[in-house]
């Protein structure tokens, strides 16, 4: 199993969009995927699931706050598994293949979560690499052994759920939007990446390798084929230095992207857009290689 984060703490960069069209790529091909939504705002969920399905099936007892919830209390035995969901409409899609593509669903309450966490975190600071470390825990459960691929959507924030990802993941991919301002953040983020994982081995019997990182390009502007001049000296930029990039990019396209979620079947499975949907396969076939290069 290989677990992969997609995060910026800069928020709009195409985070959620990315992990649907990712998720159901792999599913496509045939691998068992989980994506997992960390974030309140519950973008992933919705791209997947009706308001009315999350709000009735699965916020009383299906999302990743029950999990967080539950250690440390009577209802520690929650087995993981009770919290995925599998979407109807992309399972209807993938009938004919052998993928499957599961979700675990966030909660609005989220953020009490990560208050609760850091207020732990004060409490008792040797408990450092527990609280952080809750995810990975989960992910390590038998239940999620079937997984091929998990993908996780952080929200644009580094606090501690965030964090969570990062100490649970093999990858990061880092969707960014090729301008001044946001690639700006790329180096700050890395620096809390190296630190945060540094701090987390100090306090961790366990300790975990900081995981690759890479950035993928969203919302590229194409003129001829290409992005345009001022994107493309952006990109030149970031490519000149150390942090690692996709080869493919992601084209600028509002009319494709948009209704999407409304709908519940991503992009690459929706069959609308083609050029988009081609970029999208192209970065699944990326992605999959640069897994296949990191050691289980
Ligand atoms: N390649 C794209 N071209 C045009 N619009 C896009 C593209 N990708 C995403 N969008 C749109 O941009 C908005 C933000 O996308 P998305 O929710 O994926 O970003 P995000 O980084 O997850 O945001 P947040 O930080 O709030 O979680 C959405 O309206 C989405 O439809
Ligand atoms: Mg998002």
């Amino acid at each position: 199993m290989k677990v992969v984060a997609i995060i910026n703490h800069k928020g709009g960069v195409g985070k959620t969009t990315l992990t649907a069209n990712l998720g159901a790529g792999f599913a496509a091909r045939g691998q068992k995927v989980l994506v997992i939504d960390l974030d309140a705002q519950a973008s992933l969920t919705i791209s997947f699931f009706t308001q009315s399905e999350w709000t009735a099936d699965l916020l009383p007892s299906r999302t990743i706050k029950h999990w967080f919830d539950g250690i440390g209390t009577d209802d520690a035995m929650v087995s993981p598994a009770e919290l995925v969901s599998s979407p109807p409409r992309v399972q209807d899609k993938l009938s004919r293949g052998t993928g499957r593509l599961d979700l675990i669903a966030a909660h609005r309450d989220l953020t009490d979560v990560e208050t609760a966490l850091a207020a732990e975190l004060i409490s008792d600071p040797h408990q450092f690499a527990a609280l952080h470390g809750r995810l990975r825990e989960a992910l390590s459960h038998k239940d999620f052994a079937e997984y091929d691929t998990v993908l996780i959507d952080c929200a644009p924030n580094f606090g501690l759920i965030a964090k969570n990802a990062v100490a649970a993941s093999d990858l990061l991919l880092i969707p960014t939007k090729p301008d001044y301002l946001s690639t700006n953040g790329i180096d700050s983020l890395g620096l809390k990446i190296r630190s945060f994982v540094e701090e987390y081995n100090e306090h961790s019997a366990v300790p975990v390798e900081r995981p690759a990182a890479a950035v993928v390009f969203t919302m590229v502007q194409n003129q001829n084929g290409v992005p345009i001049e001022a994107q493309r000296s952006v990109i030149s930029r970031i490519e000149a230095r150390e942090v690692p990039t996709f080869a493919t990019t992601i084209r600028d396209s509002k009319s494709v992207y948009g209704p999407a979620p409304e709908h519940g079947v991503p992009v690459i499975l929706g069959g609308t857009g083609r050029a988009q949907t081609r970029e999208l396969r192209d970065m699944v076939s990326e992605l999959s290689g640069r897994l296949e290069g990191i050691a289980a």
